[in-house]
């Protein structure tokens, strides 16, 4: 479905992705594994388009501070220098970190502006599996989003990528600051998720909570991919245990 090669990307002279190689193929759950300031990030936004978006903007202002090389093809087409816009038609589409939300807006006018490339009936449905997905915001629909707790905000900012139709959903730090409880409540929904036919990303700095979900992780260190594998692969090496399971 996506794959990824010899993807650099440089900020001024910092180089944030090194030589990066890899694929995604349908149907799977990918962890994408690294400690802060990895890479994972830009990653996830050169995917998205972000990364682009911003280069092309700081040309317009005359600068060329920001470097994106090597190859980027999703379903056999060549999406490198795709606006995100036309990014998130193919299906790609970023729950950025940190659960964004407009926080003067409700719950619900945050889910439907996920879907603001798509019709009324479409974005109905949608909501309708978003809800499904996660009960809680069924009463919290009209409360103002600035107001949940930051679990409810992460459901919300997945419910709202998902209203935008993934076909892959790339996922930064869904579990970051989240209560186990509401941890556990991401990963069941995320094999939802996957259920229902969307191909999905996640990053994380912490791989144990999603280790039990993921077809195939990729560990990250300074921009450069060090290791791949399955998750008992990755689990079972001494090395990736002590630096990303805590143990
Ligand atoms: N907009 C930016 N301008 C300059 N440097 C950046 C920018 N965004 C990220 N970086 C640098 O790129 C590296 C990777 O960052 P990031 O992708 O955010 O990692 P992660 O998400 O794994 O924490 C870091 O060294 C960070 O300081
Ligand atoms: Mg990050």
């Amino acid at each position: 479905m996506l794959n990824v090669n010899n993807l650099m990307v440089f900020y001024e002279n910092a180089l944030a992705v090194n030589d990066l190689s890899f694929e995604i193929k349908q149907g799977e759950i990918i962890g994408l594994f690294g400690s802060n300031s990895a890479g994972k990030t830009t990653i996830l936004n050169t995917l998205s388009g972000l990364t682009h978006h911003l280069k092309v903007r700081e040309q317009r202002k005359g600068g060329t501070r920001i470097t994106i090389s090597g190859s980027i093809n999703y379903l056999d087409a060549d999406i490198m220098s795709l606006k995100p816009r036309d990014r998130v038609e193919l299906g790609i589409i970023l729950c950025r970190e940190r659960h964004p939300v407009f926080r003067d807006n409700t719950v619900e006018e945050n889910l439907k502006l996920g879907g603001y490339l798509r019709k009324a009936q479409e974005i109905k449905e949608s909501l309708q599996f978003v809800y499904e997905l996660f009960p809680p915001l069924i009463k919290l629909r009209k409360n103002k989003a600035g107001m949940l707790s930051g679990g409810e905000k992460e459901m919300v900012a997945i419910g709202m990528s998902l209203v935008a139709k993934p076909k892959l959903l790339l996922m930064d730090e869904p579990l970051l600051g989240l209560s186990p409880h509401m941890q556990a409540e991401v990963v069941r929904a995320t094999l939802e998720i996957r259920k229902h036919g969307v191909t999905v990303m996640m990053s994380e700095q912490y791989a144990r909570p999603i280790m039990p979900i993921i077809d195939r992780g990729y560990i990250i260190e300074n921009g450069t991919l060090v290791m791949t594998g399955t998750g008992t692969e990755l689990m079972d090496n001494p090395e990736v245990k002590s630096a990303y399971f805590g143990t």
